[in-house]
């Protein structure tokens, strides 16, 4: 893995499988009755969010705290970027005080990249714009792993509204590089314009996807990135892409249930649907501080072996 983690592209299936197998090793730190260990002691992460989050930013927050980081929360509503001050100057001067790691997102695409050429911190993109959220796709790989042991040969349905979703783009990749078989499930309105190099399969036919799934992963409906009317209706959206109480238990038992939340209970997922035997919602969650543990030690750690040095500091 290069110094930054920006897109599913940075790591492809061997960097993907690396940081898979160092989430094993955080999952047991987590289990711990101190579930912290001091391979970042003296290292200092930031966080940079001009976008809303509720789990990504709580997320990487908890791993960093686990890894013993210090970090620093930039509230951009009232920094001095409300009067006016540019994103790279922005950066300049967190750099300037000497952070090691800063974790972005930003409504624009891109914006991660950019950062990284302004400073030598390491920069983790926490989300783009449309363009990719590379730790969610790693969390949903790492659940399904450990429900299923492998991706590979799995049939993942992906639903709901494509076009506007960075978790859309990075988990096709990650999951395609895995070994499994992804179907996109959506109305073409909610397709991006093209799909040429995207490894999928496409249908409208939901029930029929449901059939032969392993995984169907919901998107939430992103109504605040969409300009114009995509759909006839939400009534509609959710009686042919939803996935209904009647679908849900229509499913294979082993069918896994996924979501990256926040979750529009009643449209793309029916109340009920996240608290049945199948859906791994929460453990998504879960895992989704693990993962981010793996990926600050890969980018901030001594690079020393990692066993003999969680060993050493068991409590
Ligand atoms: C996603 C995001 O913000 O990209 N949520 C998340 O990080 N868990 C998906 C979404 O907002 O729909």
């Amino acid at each position: 893995m290069s110094n930054h983690l920006i897109s599913i592209d940075d790591l492809g299936a061997e960097g993907l499988t690396e940081l898979l197998d160092l989430s094993d090793y955080f999952l047991e730190v987590s289990g711990r009755r101190i579930p912290k260990v001091p391979v970042l002691r003296g290292k200092t992460i930031a966080w940079l969010f001009w976008e809303d989050s509720t789990r990504t930013r709580l997320s990487f927050e908890t791993a960093a705290k686990r890894l013993s980081a210090d970090t620093l929360n930039f509230n951009v509503s009232s920094s001095s970027v409300k009067k006016g001050e540019s994103l790279r100057d922005t950066v300049e001067t967190i750099g300037a005080m000497g952070i090691d790691g800063i974790v972005v997102r930003h409504a624009s695409a891109g914006v991660p990249r950019q950062i990284s050429q302004w400073t030598d911190a390491a920069i983790v993109n926490a989300g783009d714009g449309w363009h990719e959220h590379p730790t969610q796709a790693l969390l949903d790989c790492y659940t399904i792993r450990q429900e299923r042991g492998s991706l590979a040969g799995l049939r993942i349905a992906l639903v709901g509204d494509i076009k506007h979703s960075r978790v859309a783009r990075s988990n096709v990749k990650a999951f395609a590089a895995l070994g499994a078989e992804v179907t996109l499930v959506a109305p073409p309105t909610l397709l991006p314009p093209t799909l040429d190099g995207w490894p999928v399969k496409v249908t409208q036919d939901m029930d029929e996807a449901c059939a032969h799934a392993d995984v169907v992963y919901l998107l939430r409906m992103q109504l605040e990135r969409q300009e114009e009317s995509l759909i006839p209706s939400l009534r509609e959206y959710t009686s042919r892409f939803g996935l209904t109480s009647a679908r849900a238990r229509a499913l294979n038992p082993r069918t896994l249930v996924m979501h990256p939340g926040p979750m529009n209970r009643g449209v793309e997922i029916a109340g009920d649907v996240p608290d049945l035997a199948n859906a791994v919602v929460t453990n998504q969650v879960a895992n989704g501080v693990v993962t981010r543990m793996a990926v600050l030690y890969q980018l901030l750690g001594s690079g020393a072996g990692l066993v003999p040095e969680l060993e050493v500091e068991r409590v």
